[in-house]
């Protein structure tokens, strides 16, 4: 799961999918990264902990850690947020870019749409709940999609 700061919507999208992936048993690794360096260490942001604990799930123990050219060859299927972290992995990834693998997280539910989900970044809760429920969905879709 690819965002950019891995702050706030990648860290969700690594909590949910784990979640369900130990509900349905299934022994995927989940993890998740930014394409930017700037919160390298850090926990999750406050919100995205508080949004995620109000809906079961506890991401309170990531860490905050940078996309790296390797991600590309350890993970079978790469979910990014927006179009700018699928540019910005492609960049990275340079010659082992593969586009097979890597894709909008949306796409799962809406194919071929190209939505993105919103950075909340600058918002208030009520985004970071808006972006958990859009999270939630097209991770069902995954385990749906992928198991
Ligand atoms: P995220 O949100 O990509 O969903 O983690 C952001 C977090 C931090 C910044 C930008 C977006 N930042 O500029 O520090």
């Amino acid at each position: 799961m690819v965002c950019l700061g891995n702050i706030c919507r990648s860290p969700l999208a690594e909590g949910i999918l784990q979640h369900k992936v130990n509900e349905a048993g299934l022994d995927w690794v989940i993890d998740s990264a930014g394409t930017g360096g700037y919160h390298i260490g850090e926990q999750p942001h406050k919100l995205s902990q508080k949004v995620a604990l109000h809906n079961g799930v506890d991401i309170c123990n990531q860490k905050c850690r940078q996309f790296t050219k390797e991600d590309i060859k350890m993970f079978d299927r790469i979910f990014v947020m927006d179009l700018d972290n699928l540019n910005e992995v492609k960049r990275i990834t340079k010659d082992a870019w593969n586009e097979k693998k890597v894709s909008l997280i949306l796409n799962e539910l809406y194919p071929g749409k190209n939505r993105e989900v919103p950075d909340p970044w600058y918002g208030t809760e009520k985004d970071y709940h808006i972006v958990f429920e859009m999270l939630e969905k097209a991770c069902d879709k995954i385990i749906e999609n992928y198991r």
